[in-house]
């Protein structure tokens, strides 16, 4: 019996595969269709895979020409297939001529031509292809436009600033806007946004008092449009890994969060004799640095104190600030700094072991558990791209295409940290050097 192995994604399934898994199965008498898991896929850059790997499974065996299927999950798996299922024959597109010749050495790899005209990417693209405004400095949105380019579905409409009018006229033009402006004026744009029926994807804070907070995810959900609020660590895996690894208890009781993040800049260069407009390193920083604090002990604290270090006589720009927090039954400690530097490292101890996320811990790849006995430490790497901004993006288009909440930030998380700016802003619970 000869066997044949092929793989694919099999997204949004189009006659292109079918004619591909036809050709496949008659190279032999048995078919093995490995369909690539969503993680998988991620690494391989193909972004905002429509369907769920249940449904992409079920459209290849709906096509009645695979014997078996299986489930592609990490690099290097082909040989173990190949080994593992005495594969004869692997097949794949013309797509990748070249690309598989290594798997020679284990079978025979044969490249099929592809079928042309049609694609996943281009069904993804002309199915969902939503236009996407952008709000504010065009410098600072430079980063954002590049990774959307790497997401199927979605459409730059256009650039504007804080001119009132070109946000109107931007507004026509979008069914979304992605918001990166000066945080004074975030809940009165989202607020147009919403208004005037588009989904909105937001730099943090969305605002700055927790009722405006409140009054926009109210208008959202009124409006039955996305509110997003963009933290692009929370989209980054490595980042969310050491979430899940934290909460499944690897470290035992989670009794302290550390997180610091800090980057020299001349902020006085940036806005000169402006600092009322100027954005100081809480709230610039402080919602990255409050995300592992809120996410894994919660927004529940019982007392918490902003000691802030002001750059300017005015006290309107806040070069280095540290929240301490007191929980019933454990603490935390964020430092942010804006021309001031220090060790950006994310630290959660725990009553069994410690997490360590080395600096820039907000965009990392890499973190480590270490235990009493080092021979127990374990390090994890995974693969950022783009530091989780298109990720962050695919959540935003996923969630206005199925109409669910897919944001990784919870709105009670959005909530506590628009309450700190609040505090801050008023000055409560704040000591000032
Ligand atoms: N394929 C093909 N002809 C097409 C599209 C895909 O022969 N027009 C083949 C690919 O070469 C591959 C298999 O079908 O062997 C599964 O492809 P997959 O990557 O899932 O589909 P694409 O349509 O190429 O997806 P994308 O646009 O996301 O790259």
């Amino acid at each position: 019996m000869t066997k044949v192995i092929t793989y694919g994604t099999y997204d949004l399934l189009h006659y292109g595969h079918i004619r591909l898994l036809e050709r496949a199965k008659a190279l032999g008498d048995y078919l093995i269709v490995g369909v690539t898991a969503e993680d998988f896929d991620k690494t391989r850059g193909k972004i905002n895979v429509q369907q769920s790997l249940m449904e992409r499974i079920e459209g290849v065996r709906a096509t009645g020409l695979a014997d078996e299927i299986i489930i592609e999950e990490y690099e290097g798996q082909k040989i173990d297939d190949i080994r593992r299922y005495h594969v004869d024959i692997f097949a794949i597109g013309s797509d990748w001529r070249g690309k598989f010749d290594y798997l020679n050495e284990y079978c025979k790899v044969v490249y099929l031509d592809r079928t042309e005209g049609v694609s996943s990417t281009k069904l993804r693209s002309e199915k969902h292809a939503i236009r996407l405004g952008l709000v504010g400095e065009t410098s600072d949105l430079r980063k954002f436009r590049k990774e959307s380019g790497y997401v199927n579905g979605a459409v730059i409409s256009g650039v504007c600033g804080d001119e009132e009018s070109e946000f109107q006229d931007l507004l026509e033009q979008s069914d979304a806007m992605y918001i990166l402006s000066h945080p004074d004026v975030h809940a009165r744009q989202i607020k147009a946004a919403l208004e005037a029926g588009r989904h909105v994807l937001c730099e943090s804070p969305i605002a700055l008092s927790v009722q405006e907070c409140e009054e926009l995810f109210a208008l959202a959900k009124e409006k039955k449009c996305v509110l997003m609020e963009a933290i692009k660590t929370a989209y980054s895996t490595a980042y969310y890994r050491l979430l899940l690894l934290a909460k499944s208890g690897r470290i035992g009781k989670v009794v302290s969060v550390d997180a610091a993040c800090t980057r020299l800049e001349d902020e006085a260069n940036v806005y000169p004799g402006q600092f009322n407009r100027s954005w100081g390193s809480l709230c610039d920083w402080g919602p990255t640095a409050l995300l592992p604090v809120f996410q894994l002990l919660g927004t529940d604290y019982a007392e918490k104190q902003i000691i802030t270090h002001y750059a300017d006589e005015a006290k309107a720009y806040d070069a280095f600030s540290r929240v301490n927090f007191v929980y019933k039954d454990a603490m935390a400690s964020i430092q942010v700094g804006k021309g001031i530097k220090s060790e950006g490292d994310l630290v959660v101890s725990g009553t069994e072991g410690y997490i360590y996320v080395p600096a820039p811990w907000w965009k990392t790849d890499y973190f480590e558990i270490r235990y009493e006995n080092p021979a127990n430490n374990k390090r994890y790497f995974y693969q950022l791209d783009g530091e989780g901004i298109r990720y962050e993006i695919v959540a935003f288009l996923k969630s206005i295409e199925d109409g669910r909440d897919n944001s990784y930030v919870d709105r009670h998380v959005s909530k506590a940290i628009t309450g700190i700016m609040e505090d801050f802003y008023r000055k409560k619970d704040v000591r000032e050097i």
